[in-house]
């Protein structure tokens, strides 16, 4: 692996008490490129511009798979990954399905680790805070036909970060667009599935959301996810997630909180959930909470579900499953609660 240092970091320089999210980029990034039929050689080597043609795939016909994964400080300042595993087979799952080669182990995981390693100080030690972590793969031969690449360029940049969504989280059900169909490309981190879901989202911005819930394709009855979280209700004192199928992506947050559900003695479903359920629920006082789950951001409570003109205001719970959820998770995540799953990996 090829190193090379940056001799003036940014670090002094940057506000963390106020910092946007996916804005400010740590002083170093990973990058390897496929030619000839293989992966090359990794670089390690300062943030900063690459070059490429106009004639380059990726901006032609989007093909780009990416992960979202964090690390913690814990209080030793040792730097603990979350389930990189999860995120590494999730990653070459999407890059089979988008007809790009798959990443090897050694060049994620060691590339990974000593990214980390050199950007350590990035990653601060304060509560609330964790070191946003995004590799990501896309098209780079020079071609314009619409086929795929023969050349790939695999990248790891890093960005501190805090809290995703500062206020509350209003959703509408949206009833009309589709982020995902079956036998699409929904159950993996495709680049394509997030520029197409920009426009019902700025719209539903517009009226004062801050998401959208996807329904399915087909008849926008079933609820899908929201926005980049997966989606949860609490009806009674059941957890209720839809399952996964391949226009929903599998959440490495949801799976966590469906082992710490379980663990703490919820019965959680995983099933087709329709949106007359979730306002049945409601009109008859069973639906107790709602929130979604994700790497950005962990486990967020959510405030009101709007279907057609009815806005549903989802009551706080002074035994809210989100908090103590969430809790749970950030604490084996910072190191604080013991990791009995065995999901955090220490980088060395
Ligand atoms: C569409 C979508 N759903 C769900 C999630 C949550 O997945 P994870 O918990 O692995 O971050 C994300 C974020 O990666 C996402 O982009």
């Amino acid at each position: 692996m090829k190193i090379s240092r940056c001799t003036n970091s940014r670090i002094q320089t940057t506000d963390f008490k106020n910092l946007k999210f996916g804005t400010v980029f740590s002083d170093h990034m990973l990058i390897c490129r496929y030619e000839y039929g293989k992966w090359g050689e990794v670089e390690i080597r300062p943030y900063g511009p690459i070059e490429m043609n106009p004639g380059t795939q990726i901006l032609h016909y989007g093909q780009a798979v990416f992960e979202g994964m964090k690390a913690f400080k814990n209080d030793k300042d040792e730097v603990l990954v979350f389930r990189k595993e999860e995120n590494f087979k999730r990653l070459n799952k999407s890059a089979i399905r988008l007809s790009i080669p798959e990443i090897p182990r050694d060049v994620f995981m060691n590339g990974l680790n000593n990214l980390l390693s050199l950007d350590s100080q990035w990653c601060s030690k304060e509560e609330g805070y964790s070191l946003y972590i995004r590799p990501f793969i896309f098209a780079s031969g020079e071609c314009i036909k619409a086929s795929s690449s023969e050349e790939f360029t695999f990248i790891i940049i890093t960005s501190p970060t805090t809290k995703y969504y500062p206020g509350e989280i209003n959703v509408v059900i949206e009833e009309h667009y589709t982020r995902a169909a079956r036998g699409g490309v929904g159950s993996v981190k495709a680049a394509g599935n997030y520029a197409a879901s920009f426009y019902p989202t700025k719209q539903a911005n517009a009226k004062g959301f801050q998401q959208v819930i996807w329904t399915d394709a087909e008849h926008h009855k079933f609820i899908e996810e929201s926005g980049t979280m997966n989606i949860w209700f609490r009806i009674g004192d059941k957890l209720i997630t839809p399952s996964l199928s391949d226009s929903i992506l599998g959440g490495i947050t949801r799976d966590s909180v469906i082992t710490l559900a379980k663990d703490n003695g919820i019965v959680v479903e995983e099933r087709r959930i329709l949106v007359s359920e979730i306002i049945q629920s409601y009109n008859n006082g069973n639906l107790k909470e709602s929130f979604g789950t994700g790497t950005a951001v962990a486990v967020t409570p959510i405030n009101s579900i709007t279907f057609k003109e009815e806005r549903i205001t989802i009551p706080s719970q002074k035994d809210s499953f989100a908090i103590m959820l969430k809790k749970q998770l950030q604490g084996i995540q910072k190191g604080k609660i013991d990791d009995k799953y065995n999901w955090n990996s220490l980088v060395s």
